[in-house]
């Protein structure tokens, strides 16, 4: 038997991989991130399968369905939101099966930050632009490294991608607005892929009014950068000046790949 760290995605079932689909919706046992897994994702688990909402348990409770697994000879999912690589919390878990003998694999997910985007209909790289995606967080109940506070990522100017922060947007605001400038594109998206899915956009000086009027606190996406602008330079990529490997323009070119 094994365990498989599966990535629900964002939300939306829609967003499952097709080895996602399957496992879950052929599994004994699961247990699943209940405080951010979609509903419809967790009702493919078959009807009689053994379900356990990770939201109320310790991680010797966890332990525990490891080992009844293991005793049944049964494979088990271990369901996490979004891509279970991304503050999955899954490094003491799989410490927990190394010391139990226990094999696992990971299957990965869609992240939120990539349905964030897609509900944005955004691309968060821009040439000459931002050439950089930064996936972080504000300090919580876990410190920030402090080489890696805000203040640090600001100053690279790229495309900023904020998870488990939005409960403190007017702080990030007024700090990002320091090194990307108040007219700095800024997005906030509440459940992205979800049915009640939370589009926000502007810029830092107004996201934090707009994110309070609508009364967003948590599972959200913070997505700030001058990449989320349309009126940038684009990609010469598909400039029929521009060649490459699989295309020869058809006049002098240059230029990079996107
Ligand atoms: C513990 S982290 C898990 C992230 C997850 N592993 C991922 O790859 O998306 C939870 C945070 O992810 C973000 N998040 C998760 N699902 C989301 C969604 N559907 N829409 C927007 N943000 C989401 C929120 O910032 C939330 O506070």
């Amino acid at each position: 038997m094994k365990v498989i760290f599966v990535g629900a995605g964002p939300g939306n079932p829609e967003l499952l991989t097709v080895q996602a689909h399957r496992l879950l919706s052929n599994c004994q046992i699961c247990i699943y991130a209940g405080s951010l897994v979609a509903p419809e994702v967790v009702a493919l688990v078959p009807q009689g399968a053994d379900l356990y909402d990770s939201a109320g348990m310790t991680l010797e409770e966890m332990e525990e369905v490891f080992c009844q697994a293991q005793q049944r000879n049964v494979d088990l999912i271990r369901l996490h939101t979004g891509d279970p690589s991304i503050y999955g919390a899954i490094r003491e878990q799989m410490n927990i099966l190394d010391r139990l003998g226990i094999n696992y694999e990971v299957v990965p997910g869609i992240s939120s930050f990539q349905a964030a985007a897609a509900a944005l209909k955004t691309e968060l790289t821009a040439p000459e632009i931002a050439q950089t995606i930064i996936l972080s967080r504000t300090s919580g109940r876990t410190p920030m490294p402090a080489a890696q506070e805000l203040e640090h990522l600001a100053r690279t100017q790229s495309t900023l991608c904020l998870f488990l922060s939005v409960h403190k947007m007017a702080e990030v605001a007024t700090e990002l607005a320091e090194w990307y400038g108040t007219e700095c594109p800024a997005a906030v998206v509440f459940h992205a892929s979800w049915p009640d899915e939370v589009v926000i956009s502007g810029t830092l000086a107004d996201i934090a009014a707009q994110v309070e009027a609508a009364a967003i606190k948590k599972t959200a996406m913070i997505i700030v950068g001058p990449a989320l602008a349309r009126d940038i330079p684009v990609s010469k990529l598909y400039h029929r000046h521009f060649s490459h490997g699989y295309r020869q323009a058809d006049g002098d070119a240059t230029g990079d790949t996107p």
